[in-house]
């Protein structure tokens, strides 16, 4: 069953706990976290002390996506904060695996993410280290933009390299084109826009948990 991952980028920021409330009782899986530092993103969201805020409340497993240049100077204060994965981008110029470790031996998952430009390949030496890869399919730095088409082959790529572990996508998912993802091999979809702006949420949620992948044919 595909895991839904709520961005709280798209909760409501006067109301963001009772956002997360709707979330967690529509059936939502993971709470998706994104962290950015105004440096890797032209945009600047969320502390380890919203982690830790969002721990102490629920009982949910929080995501958190870091979109910073130097994920390591925060990496231990979001460990300690109750992050269930974190998640550092492939184009930082630090030592990705030894940060993988770091995530690993504070017990949670490790993931590492790739920009839409940014090939399957790349993500290769990571294929026995990270815990999930996550396929951004935005620019990252703000919700509420379209799907980059493109991107749906590089998940494909990724199962056909050979990772067999999560796969994430996150940005401009919508329940229109959450198959097409699923099919390539998607196993979590961060939504943000999509869920906060619909009505009835739990109905949206469970709509999208009786979806089922129809794996491609070869050539597709
Ligand atoms: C981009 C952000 C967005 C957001 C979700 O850096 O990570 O992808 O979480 O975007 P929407 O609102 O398009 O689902
Ligand atoms: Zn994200």
């Amino acid at each position: 069953m595909i895991k839904i991952a709520p961005s709280i980028l798209a909760a409501d920021p006067l109301h963001l706990g009772q956002d997360v409330r709707r979330a967690v009782d529509a059936g939502c899986d993971w709470i998706h976290v994104d962290v950015m530092d105004a440096h890797f993103v032209p945009n600047l969201a969320y502390t380890p002390e919203t982690v830790k805020c969002l721990h102490e409340e629920f009982d949910i497993p929080l995501d958190v996506h870091l979109m910073m240049t130097d994920p390591e100077t925060l990496l231990d204060a979001f460990l300690r904060a109750g992050a269930s994965s974190v998640t550092v981008h492939a184009e930082i110029s630090g030592d990705v695996n030894r940060l993988l470790e770091k995530i690993h031996s504070a017990g949670a998952l490790a993931g590492v993410a790739l920009k839409p430009g940014t090939p399957a390949e790349a993500a290769l030496p990571y294929f026995h280290t990270a815990d999930l890869l996550l396929a951004m399919t935005v620019e990252p730095g703000f919700g509420g933009q379209k799907l980059d088409p493109a991107v749906l082959r590089k998940i494909r790529a990724l199962r056909d390299l050979g990772y067999r572990g999560e796969i994430e996508a996150d940005g401009g998912i919508r329940p229109d084109n959450l198959q097409l993802l699923m099919d390539r091999g998607l196993t979590v979809a961060v939504m943000g826009t999509a869920l906060f702006r619909c009505g009835d949420m739990r109905a949206v949620v469970d709509e999208l948990h009786r979806m089922q992948p129809n794996p491609l044919q070869e050539k597709e």
